[in-house]
C-alpha cells in the first residue's frame, strides 16, 4: 500500500479562499473587514516566520492586520495594557499573542487578559471550557486545522481508537477534546507513557505532536491508519522533518500527511477562518 497524500497545501488554499469571499461580501455590503491584531516578542527566528506567515495570509484574504512588535525584555505590564486597548478597540476582532513568551513574562497571565470574543487562537480558559464542554466557540487552530485535514479523508471518526501523542496545551489536549467531541476513543501519550509501540499500532488515527524528529518509526503504524505529522524539525544540515519516519510509514498508512505541506498551512488558515468567526460572533454580522 502506498499511502494518498493529505495535502495541507491545497485544502488550505481552498479554506483560505472561502474566507476571502466571505470579507469580499462583507465589504460589498459596506461592513469593514475582519481586523486581527498579532504580538510579537523578542526575536526568536522561527516566532518571527509564524507571524510574517500569518502577516502575509491576513493580507491575502483582505483581513485587517496589525502587528505589534517588543523586545524580549518587555514588561508584563506593558503588554497588558497594549492588549487591554486591543480589546476594547472597535476594528480589531482577534488577538493573538505569538508563543513562547519570554520567561519572566506569565503566559497564563497574558493569555487570561485576552477578552474571550476576541480570542482567535482558542488558547482562554473559557474557550478551552467550552471546547471542553462541546460547545461552539473559537477553538486552537492546530487542532482546527487537523479536523478539517481528517474530513477530507471521510473516514468515520465515531468510534475509531485515535492515539495522540503529545500533551500540549497548543495541539495534544486540545485536538483530544476535538476528537472526543466526534466520539472517537482517545489515547494520549506524553514522555511517560509506558509502551509507545504498542499504543501506537492500535490507531485508526495517529497524530503526532511531540517536536522529536523521526521519534515514529514505519513499521509502528498499523496498516490503513491515518497519519497526521504535526512536527516540524529542522536537522543539523537544514532539512525540514516531521516527527514521523515519512517515507516508510506512508508504505503502511492509508493517507498522510507531508512536512513541509500538511498541518502547517492548515494553522494558518485556521486562524484566518477563526478571526471571520470571531468578528460574527462579536457583531452578530
Ligand atoms: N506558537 C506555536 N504555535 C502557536 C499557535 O498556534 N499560536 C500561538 N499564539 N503561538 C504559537
Amino acid at each position: 500500500m502506498t499511502a494518498k497524500i493529505l495535502d495541507g497545501k491545497t485544502i488550505a488554499q481552498q479554506e483560505r479562499q472561502r474566507v476571502a469571499d466571505a470579507v469580499q461580501e462583507r465589504i460589498k455590503k459596506g461592513l469593514r473587514p475582519p481586523g486581527l491584531a498579532v504580538i510579537l516578542v523578542g526575536q526568536d527566528p522561527a516566532s518571527a516566520l509564524y507571524v510574517q506567515n500569518k502577516r502575509n495570509a491576513c493580507k491575502e484574504v483582505g483581513l485587517f492586520s496589525q502587528t505589534f512588535d517588543y523586545p524580549a525584555d518587555v514588561s508584563e505590564e506593558i503588554l497588558l495594557n497594549k492588549i487591554d486597548e486591543l480589546n476594547h478597540s472597535a476594528h480589531i476582532d482577534g488577538i493573538l499573542v505569538q508563543l513562547p513568551l519570554p520567561a519572566h513574562i506569565s503566559s497564563d497571565r497574558v493569555l487570561e487578559s485576552i477578552a474571550p470574543h476576541k480570542d482567535v487562537d482558542g488558547f482562554h480558559p473559557y474557550n478551552l471550557g467550552k471546547l471542553a464542554q462541546n460547545q461552539p466557540g473559537l477553538r486552537p487552530c492546530t487542532p482546527r486545522g487537523v479536523m478539517t485535514l481528517l474530513s477530507h479523508t471521510e473516514f468515520p471518526l465515531q468510534g475509531a481508537h485515535v492515539c495522540m501523542i503529545g500533551a500540549s496545551r497548543i495541539v495534544g489536549r486540545p485536538m483530544a477534546l476535538e476528537l472526543l467531541n466526534r466520539d472517537a476513543t482517545v489515547t494520549i501519550c506524553h514522555v511517560y507513557t509506558k509502551d509507545l509501540p504498542k499504543q501506537v499500532t492500535q490507531a485508526d488515527v495517529l497524530i503526532v505532536a511531540a517536536g522529536r524528529p523521526h521519534l515514529i518509526p514505519g513499521d509502528w503504524i498499523k496498516p490503513g491508519a491515518i497519519v497526521i505529522d504535526v512536527g516540524i524539525n529542522r536537522l543539523p544540515e537544514g532539512k525540514i522533518v516531521g516527527d514521523v519516519d515519512f517515507e516508510q510509514a506512508k508504505l503502511r498508512a492509508s493517507w498522510i500527511t507531508p512536512v513541509p505541506g500538511g498541518v502547517g498551512p492548515m494553522t494558518v488558515c485556521s486562524l484566518l477562518s477563526n478571526t471571520l468567526l470571531a468578528t460574527k460572533l462579536r457583531t452578530g454580522y
